[in-house]
């Protein structure tokens, strides 16, 4: 990697780079611990917590969904960003979950924010990967000059649901991320990333079908190597070791926990760590920021962001962390981040807190009805 970070030649009206200027979270009501599925599904409960690394799923009453989690995820965003919504003059949906072939669920959550007028509105489609091509589209924009004075929001949702008894089905979860980008209060972002992509079928949903397809063990292939290529690529002519050593966090698109470790195994097998320094640096860099991933289970666009977003609280002004991308189909793209002067204080961690402790767990029982299945043994 470029061993120095490369600021925006194009620096915002406050003379700050362009970057993250606010974040807002949000989870659905409901979570499931997975040893509740475990027990469903006849399986070692050990087996989807150490095997998987997975913890607790966040699931949807019915009346939820992508459009939902955005719109609330986004309000806090604004609310906190403090300035108007006449300011925003584009909003990009990162998703998977969309509710129309052709209307963008961006509409769905401009209408509930009463955003309309001067703004290019889409939605933006590559499994995963959707939020980060947003983020980089929405940065892209306001640092060529293009947007003029007006920010972007910016918005990972989706609801991962898998056909009952899938391997996935441990793995599922949900969430929604929005950032306001404009100037850099909380992060802002290198203008170089590193994309790597590949055409595969390592996981797709055909129109009509309500529920992926996955070859789940081809996926972490597709993943690794993504990883692999996207690294190497940052790390360019110089030590990976040291870069990595270097930054504050490394964060991940977290489809399940143990994928993201493996990933980052193979990663250092391919600069020649040894397996000891390998699963230091994971200790280190990358366990710390899947803990709220762990408790929401895989939200798919937002995942990553999530993980992002935990691990940007606290950081000092100047520190830096890597985000890593994947989307299958597949498209991967690593980006680094440097802390604002807002990053200390994380105020978009209370979003987490309050989410998590009002939502209201369900047991396997309730699981089964909030999936439409009949009890299989009746009282
Ligand atoms: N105690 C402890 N560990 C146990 C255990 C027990 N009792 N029983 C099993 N395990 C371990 C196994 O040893 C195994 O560990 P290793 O992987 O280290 O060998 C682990 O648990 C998993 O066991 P299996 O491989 O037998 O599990 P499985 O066949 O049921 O499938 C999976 C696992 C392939 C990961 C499956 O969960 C899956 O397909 N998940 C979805 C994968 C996925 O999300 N892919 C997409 C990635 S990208 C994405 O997010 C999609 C996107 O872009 C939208």
């Amino acid at each position: 990697m470029s061993s120095k970070p490369q600021t925006s030649s194009s620096p915002n009206r406050t003379g700050r780079p362009v970057g993250i200027a606010s974040i807002g979270l949000h989870l659905p009501p409901l979570a499931m611990p997975v040893e509740e599925l475990a027990k469903l599904r006849g399986q070692d409960p050990k087996k989807y917590t150490i095997g998987l690394g997975c913890r607790e799923m966040a699931l949807c009453p019915d009346d939820y969904g992508a459009v939902e989690l955005a719109a609330e995820a986004a309000k806090r965003a604004l609310a906190r960003w403090g300035g108007d919504l006449s300011s925003i003059g584009l909003i990009a949906v990162g998703t998977e979950s969309a509710v129309d072939m052709s209307r963008p669920l961006s509409a769905w959550v401009a209408e509930e924010l009463g955003l309309s007028g001067a703004v290019r509105s889409y939605e933006v489609k590559h499994a995963c990967y959707g939020g980060t091509l947003a983020l980089r589209q929405a940065y892209e924009w306001k640092a060529s000059g293009a947007a003029g004075e007006k920010a972007a929001l910016v918005i990972a949702t989706d609801v991962a649901l898998y056909e009952l008894g899938d391997p996935g089905e441990p793995t599922q979860g949900a969430g929604a991320v929005a950032m306001i980008v404009d100037d850099a209060r909380i992060a802002s972002m290198d203008p170089v990333s590193h994309p790597w992509s590949e055409p595969a079928f390592d996981f797709w949903r055909p129109v009509g079908e309500s529920f992926p397809r996955v070859d789940g063990k081809f996926s972490l292939d597709c993943y690794k190597r993504a990883a692999e290529h996207c690294f190497a690529a940052l790390a360019g002519d110089g030590d990976a070791e040291e870069m990595i050593s270097e930054l504050a966090a490394v964060c991940f698109h977290v489809p399940l926990p143990k994928m993201v470790k493996k990933a980052f195994l193979h990663v250092g097998e391919r600069f020649g760590w040894d397996a000891e320094r390998a699963e230091e640096l994971f200790d280190l860099k990358v366990d710390p920021t899947m803990g709220w991933n762990r408790m929401c289970g895989n939200a798919y666009t937002a995942s990553l962001w999530m993980s992002v977003a935990e691990a940007l609280q606290g950081l000092a002004e100047g520190e830096r962390l890597a985000a890593f991308s994947y989307g299958s189909g597949f498209g991967a793209e690593v980006q680094t981040f440097t802390a604002g002067p807002e990053a200390a204080a994380a105020a978009w961690a209370a979003d987490v807190e309050r989410d998590l402790a009002s939502r209201r767990h369900v047991d396997a029982a309730g699981y089964e009805r909030l999936r439409g299945v009949r009890l299989a043994v009746s009282a």
